[in-house]
């Protein structure tokens, strides 16, 4: 594979020739792994338009959903060899390239709702967060959302002993390997595009994500259980290419930065109900029994979880968390 990424950035160094002429639009492509029918998609194609719109043609976005040019790992490599030169990873897919401060997010119930989201990835932790991606060739361009995570499996999923023993799906994150110990699961990485069929084989016995991942990857249809327990978060960094970015002409750049913007407005504002719908059109599907807590069983399930806070401040230290708490204003228990 990395040979082929590796082809694919010389094609991209060599067409890419400094400023746009109206017969030759600056190519940027951005991969992604989810459908398009999905927040992370829809702000895809928001940005598509308004960028192609600003610039009256002379930037062409391509878009590659659902994992059709590269896997998550794979997405990253070619980002940095200059093979594509935007994409959207989740906060959980940083670490295998050295950073691991995004995993913070990952950590369970660590967000109460959208709102203290926000707070943190509009205020300063969010901007020095996307700072530390200068050093990997990449530059952090905005947070987008999709929503928060539910558990998934062929068993009814109520207490925490209901984990012990089940294999689950992680993303490549070492918060989320730590949260599925913490309840005698068995995580295993591996990448989205190969979770259904994991799961409709048996490889693994259950996942977590949200409701529009599940219901656009037709998980749903291999899950007889998903329990609504909103206990951690997915979202996006959207990230580009340094050396492309920089290289751009700077009222390119600036159009680029304003479609970037509004993309970002939308996405986020359309997030929440796109996972609601996404719910409503699993419980029609009427494969999967939905699942609800106790606030009792809730508790259980926060209480089971907490070793994860210091294992997490082992690994990205404790100041990041107060930091991230600060901004939120709520613990993980409240
Ligand atoms: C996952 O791998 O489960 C998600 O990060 C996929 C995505 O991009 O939403």
């Amino acid at each position: 594979m990395r040979k082929l990424i590796l082809a694919a950035a010389s094609i991209a160094a060599l067409t890419f020739v400094g400023p746009a002429s109206a017969q030759s639009p600056i190519v940027l492509k951005f991969s992604h792994v989810v459908a398009a029918d999905t927040p992370k998609g829809k702000a895809a194609d928001k940005f598509k338009e308004l960028a192609e719109k600003y610039t009256a043609g002379k930037v062409k976005v391509e878009i590659y959903p659902n994992s059709t040019l590269y896997k998550d790992k794979e997405e990253l490599e070619a980002l940095q060899l200059g093979a594509v030169q935007m994409l959207a990873p989740s906060n959980s897919k940083f670490g295998p390239i050295g950073i691991r401060e995004f995993e913070v997010f990952d950590l369970p119930y660590i967000l109460p709702d959208l709102k203290a989201l926000r707070k943190v990835t509009d205020g300063p932790l969010g901007a020095k967060l996307l700072k530390l991606l200068d050093s990997k060739g990449m530059t952090g361009l905005a947070y987008w959302d999709n929503g928060f995570k539910q558990m998934s499996a062929n068993k009814k999923l109520l207490a925490p002993s209901d984990y012990k023993g089940l294999k689950f799906r992680i993303q490549s994150s070492k918060v989320l390997e730590a949260q599925f110990r913490a309840l005698g699961s068995i995580p295993q990485v591996m990448a989205f595009s190969d979770v259904y069929q994991a799961l409709q084989t048996g490889v693994v016995d259950g996942q977590e994500n949200t409701w529009s991942n599940i219901y656009t990857q037709k998980m749903n249809e291999v899950q007889k259980y998903a329990t609504v327990t909103n206990h951690g978060y997915i979202g996006y960094v959207v990230i580009v290419n340094k050396k492309f970015w920089d290289g751009l002409p700077a009222d390119i750049r600036d159009e680029l930065t304003k479609a970037m913007k509004e993309a970002t407005e939308f996405g986020n504002g359309q997030s929440a109900k796109d996972n609601e719908d996404a719910l409503a059109a699993i419980q029609k599907a009427g494969k999967t029994e939905i699942v609800t807590l106790t606030p009792e069983q809730d508790e259980a399930m926060r209480k089971a979880m907490m070793p994860v806070y210091k294992d997490v401040a082992a690994r990205v230290g404790q100041p990041l968390i107060d930091d991230f708490l600060k901004e939120t204003g709520r613990g993980p228990m409240n």
